[in-house]
C-alpha cells in the first residue's frame, strides 16, 4: 500500500506542475526566461490534465489499468523528447529539455513503484497460507465437511469427466472425490504450503503450483472447474481474471462449480454472523476484498451470462453459502 501511495502522489504532483506551468505559459501568455517551442506547453498541459485526473486516480484506486497508462505517458514522454532532441537540435532549450528528463525519472519511479506493489501483492498470497495450512482442515472440518459431501453429489454424474479444483488449497474437495471412484483429478494452487497439504495420502491427484489467473493449460482441457472459496477472499481484479479463467478452461458445454458466500434475504442472521467472523478472522486484506464481494452482491455481478448459464444453485451453512453450477455458454 506504502508505493501505491507514493506512486499516487508522484503522478499528482507531476501532473499538477505539468497543468499550472502548461496554463500559465499556454493560455496566460506567461514568458519563461528562455525560449519555449509553441506545442510544447499545449503538450505538456493535456498530459498534465491526464496524470492529475486520470493516472492518479487509476494508481490511488490500484486499478489494473494504472500501469498500462502509466507505460503510456512515459512512452509519450520518451517520443516528445527523441524528437526534440532530433527535429529541434540547437533550438530547444536546455530547460525544456531538463523538465522532460525530470517527467521521465518520475514515471520510470511511479512504474518501478507499481510493480514493486503487483509483486509484493503476489508474494502476500503465497505466503497468506503458510501458518495455517496444516490446520486448515481441521479446523474447518465441522463447516466444510457438508459442503464438501454436497459438491460430490453435485457431481455424481461426472465420476468419469475431468475436473480442475482452481485454487484447490490443500486439496481436501479432491481427496474426497478420488475416494469416491472420480478418477482425473486435477488440483492448482499458487501456495506450496496448501499443495504439500494436498500432496500428503498419495491420492492419484494431479498437483499443479501456477498461478489460477494465468494458468499453462490449453483452451477447453477440462470438463469441470471448481472454484471452492476461492472468489471472496481476493480483488476484484483477480475474481474476475479468475472466472475468466475458468471459462477458457472449460470445453463447450463444460460446467463451472463455485462454491462461495451469498448473503441475501434467503440468509439467516445467524449465518451472516457466523460467516462475517470467519472472515474476520482471517482479517486484514482477506477480509475487506470479502466485505466488497458481499457489497458486490457476490457472484450475480461476477458471473455473467453471455458466458454462463446457471444450471443449479442449492444453498448450504444457513443460506450463506450456495454451490452454483454454470454451464459454458
Ligand atoms: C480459502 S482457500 C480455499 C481452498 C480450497 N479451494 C477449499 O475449498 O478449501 C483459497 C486458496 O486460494 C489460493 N490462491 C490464492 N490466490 C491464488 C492464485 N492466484 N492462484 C492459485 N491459487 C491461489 C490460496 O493459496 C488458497 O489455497
Amino acid at each position: 500500500m506504502k508505493h501505491t501511495k507514493i506512486a499516487t502522489i508522484l503522478s499528482l504532483v507531476i501532473g499538477a506542475m505539468a497543468v499550472f506551468i502548461g496554463v500559465r505559459v499556454a493560455f496566460l501568455g506567461q514568458k519563461m526566461p528562455y525560449y519555449v517551442i509553441g506545442w510544447l506547453p499545449v503538450y505538456n498541459l493535456v498530459l498534465g490534465l491526464m496524470a492529475v485526473f486520470l493516472s492518479t486516480i487509476l494508481i490511488w484506486k490500484n486499478s489494473r489499468f494504472a500501469l498500462p497508462i502509466s507505460i503510456a505517458t512515459l512512452i509519450s514522454h520518451s517520443a516528445v523528447t527523441l524528437f526534440l532532441l532530433i527535429s529541434y537540435s540547437g533550438i530547444v532549450s536546455i530547460f525544456s529539455l531538463i523538465a522532460m528528463a525530470i517527467r521521465i525519472v518520475t514515471w520510470v519511479i511511479i512504474i518501478k513503484l507499481l510493480n514493486v506493489q503487483k509483486e509484493s501483492q503476489e508474494q502476500k498470497m503465497k505466503e497468506e497460507y503458510i501458518s495455517s495450512a496444516k490446520i486448515y482442515d481441521p479446523m474447518l472440518y465441522l463447516a466444510i465437511n457438508p459442503i464438501r459431501l454436497a459438491v460430490m453429489d453435485e457431481l455424481s454424474q461426472h465420476k468419469d469427466s475431468v475436473i480442475l479444483d482452481l485454487c484447490c488449497g490443500t486439496g481436501n474437495q479432491l481427496k474426497l472425490l478420488s475416494k469416491n471412484g472420480f478418477k482425473h483429478l486435477h488440483c492448482l494452487d499458487l501456495s506450496e504450503a496448501m499443495l504439500n497439504v494436498a500432496r500428503k495420502g498419495g491420492h492419484p491427484i494431479e498437483i499443479y503450483t501456477e498461478d489460477a489467473t494465468k494458468t499453462s493449460f490449453d483452451d477447453a482441457s477440462f470438463d469441470i472447474v471448481m472454484l471452492s472459496f476461492a472468489i471472496h477472499e481476493k480483488n476484484r481484479e483477480t475474481q474476475e481474471k479468475l472466472v475468466k479463467e475458468a471459462h477458457r478452461l472449460i470445453k463447450e458445454k463444460g460446467v463451472v462449480l463455485i462454491v462461495d458466500y451469498t448473503f441475501d434475504e434467503k440468509t439467516t442472521k445467524l449465518g451472516k454472523m457466523g460467516i462475517d467472523l470467519i472472515e474476520r478472522i482471517a482479517g486484514g486484506e482477506h477480509y475487506r476484498n470479502f466485505k466488497g464481494y458481499i457489497a458486490n452482491d457476490g457472484l450475480n455481478s461476477l458471473i455473467k451470462t453471455d458466458k454462463f448459464k446457471l444450471i443449479r444453485d442449492s444453498r448450504r451453512t444457513f443460506n450463506g453459502v450456495s454451490i452454483s453450477t454454470y454451464q459454458k455458454r
